[in-house]
């Protein structure tokens, strides 16, 4: 493909299929998705990503070619699941000009027939579509008690380690994802290479801020052949959700050292102004808590919240986090108070709960209005 049809390409919808000995289902699918092209809509490609089958997966997407222009394949070493899918956002990105890509398996699992309702919600302003098995009107009518059960108990993990509490299906391959957020991703981070891809890849776009919603999908059996989840990708799955837990974590145990570093600056500067300088001890405090002030703002500006997309100028969020530490410290107090006046807890205990009890509400106001991520902003 040379570059000026490559700049000129007018946006589609692109679909990525991942396929490894898919002849018996590949052909189908895709003549199924093109006949859903609605003529309203961008014009639909279809990215085959095949991994070296040893069937004829290969030869009936090309013979396909001629009848469907916009059908693509690249092909690759069998590294797993997500690292097919990783492959084929990076070629559709690059070369396919696509505003909405789509996930889907090549094994007619996935209804075709839905993609117009998709493509009405990302319309609608949604950034994330999830064919959802999960909500009501969703259901998996063929599968076995043992791979509901798996499906439900991976869900649940993924959903509470990684924060998504509000998305019933995370692992679901069925989705349209508007293609910005994916530009947006940071895809090499998700190291996962297997099925567990589609959890971390959920959770990813989510944390980016994705408006994300589920549309109810029922997962039938496939039509011919055998699913390829493995139990090395079941492992990594299990392997994967600490580190989705961890990263979801990330910013508030940023936030936590850059606190405990503000103790040593008002801390450090106190000792230096009362007993170098002379500094009365009503006086030193003024200065030493604004240094930590200070010095907390910026560490926070410039590491803990940086990937964020925040518009406000930075003397605004300097403003809102004085406020919100000014908030805390009230609370701190309160907090302090009501332990040891009213529990009669020791002192120190009283003090350390009020710090705690302040340092989350202070993360928390922070976190959702100082550095407020930008809904939609990329
Ligand atoms: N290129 C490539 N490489 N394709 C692969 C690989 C691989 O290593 N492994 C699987 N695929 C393709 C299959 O050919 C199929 O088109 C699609 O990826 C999904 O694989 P299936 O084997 O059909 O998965 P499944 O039906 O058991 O699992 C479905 O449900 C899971 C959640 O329960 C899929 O939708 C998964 O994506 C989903 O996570
Ligand atoms: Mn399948």
């Amino acid at each position: 493909m040379d570059i000026t049809s490559e700049e000129t390409r007018k946006l589609c919808t692109c679909f990525v299929l991942p396929t490894f000995n898919e002849e018996e289902n590949i052909g189908q699918c895709i003549e199924s998705i093109f006949s859903h092209q609605e003529p309203c809509q961008n014009p639909i490609n279809v990215l085959v990503v095949d991994d070296n089958s040893s069937d004829n997966t290969q030869k009936i997407v090309m013979d396909l070619k001629d009848r469907f222009p916009e059908l693509h394949l690249i092909t690759g070493e069998k590294k797993g699941l997500g690292d097919a899918y990783k492959r084929g956002f990076a070629h559709s990105l690059d070369h396919l000009n696509p505003e909405v890509i789509f996930q889907m398996d090549s094994d007619g699992q996935h209804d075709p027939a839905l993609v117009p309702k998709f493509l009405d919600l990302i319309d609608q302003g949604n950034d994330l579509v999830i064919g959802s098995r999960f909500v009501e009107g969703g259901s998996t009518p063929d599968f076995s008690f043992r791979r509901k059960l798996i499906s439900k108990i991976g869900n649940l993990l993924v959903r509470y380690a990684g924060g998504v509490r509000q998305i019933q299906d995370c692992t679901s391959g069925y989705r349209a994802i508007r293609a910005t957020y994916l530009r947006d991703c940071d895809l090499g981070f998700l190291s996962t290479r297997g099925y567990s891809f589609q959890s971390s890849l959920l959770c990813e776009l989510v944390w980016k801020g994705a408006k994300a919603v589920e549309l109810p999908i029922e997962f039938t059996s496939r039509k011919g052949g055998d699913s390829k989840l493995s139990i090395r990708d079941q492992v990594e799955f299990i392997l994967n959700i600490p580190k989705l837990g961890f990263r979801n974590a990330e910013d508030f145990i940023k936030y936590s050292v850059v606190g405990l570093s503000g103790v040593f600056v008002n801390l450090g500067i106190y000792i230096a102004l009362t007993r170098i300088f002379g500094l009365s001890e009503v006086i030193a405090p003024l200065i030493s808590i604004e240094s930590s002030l200070l010095s907390n703002f910026l560490l926070n500006n410039f590491w803990t919240f940086k990937k964020r997309e925040v518009t406000s100028s930075l003397y605004k969020r300097l403003l809102q986090f004085h406020v919100a530490s000014g908030g805390a410290a009230c609370l701190n107090y309160l907090t302090f108070l009501l332990a040891f006046a009213v529990l009669g807890i020791h002192d120190i205990l009283a003090n350390l709960i009020g710090i705690a009890v302040a340092a989350i509400l202070n993360y928390i106001i922070n976190s959702n209005w100082t550095w407020r991520k930008e809904h939609g902003s990329n």
